[in-house]
């Protein structure tokens, strides 16, 4: 099957779409610099529950604390890795419902599983692993090649 092209130039800042590839749903985000500082914060590595992405489709150009080609645009498969569902787009964590240090991210509606905008799963749910990273390229700077 051909990769599929997504046009990012008119994705803003803080915005994420959903393209379907293969029959599953492919977030793309174009992080904030804020975002991206939330990222590194120092504590969420404590709450990590997959810090290596040990177990699922991580390229190794994801392999970086953006699991990305360039930072600002994350590309993640929207599948929770817990028993399937698809999670929501949170890219600021609810204040009535906080989870320790999780920054915001993608957040699923079935079980609580709390990703961040790196796919990354926190620890306190049942999700096993990281979002899965798919195969893909960046032939222009906003362009994301996905398969
Ligand atoms: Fe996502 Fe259970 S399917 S937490």
């Amino acid at each position: 099957r051909p990769p599929i092209d997504v046009d990012v130039s008119k994705l803003p800042p803080g915005q994420q779409i959903t393209v379907v590839w293969h029959g599953s749903p492919v977030f793309i985000t174009h992080r904030t610099p804020q975002a991206l500082e939330r990222l590194q914060q120092a504590a969420l590595a404590a709450r990590l529950r997959d810090p290596s992405s040990a177990a699922l489709q991580q390229p190794p150009y994801a392999a970086n604390w953006h699991r990305s080609i360039v930072p600002a645009y994350g590309v993640v498969v929207g599948i929770c890795t817990h028993l399937g569902c698809v999670p929501t787009y949170a890219p600021t964590p609810d204040p009535a419902t906080p989870v320790a240090n999780w920054p915001g991210g993608y957040a699923c509606p079935c079980h609580g599983s709390k990703f961040d905008l790196a796919g990354r799963v926190f620890i306190g749910a049942p999700a096993p692993y990281n979002l899965p990273v798919p195969p893909y390229a960046m032939p222009t700077p906003t362009t994301i090649r996905i398969g």
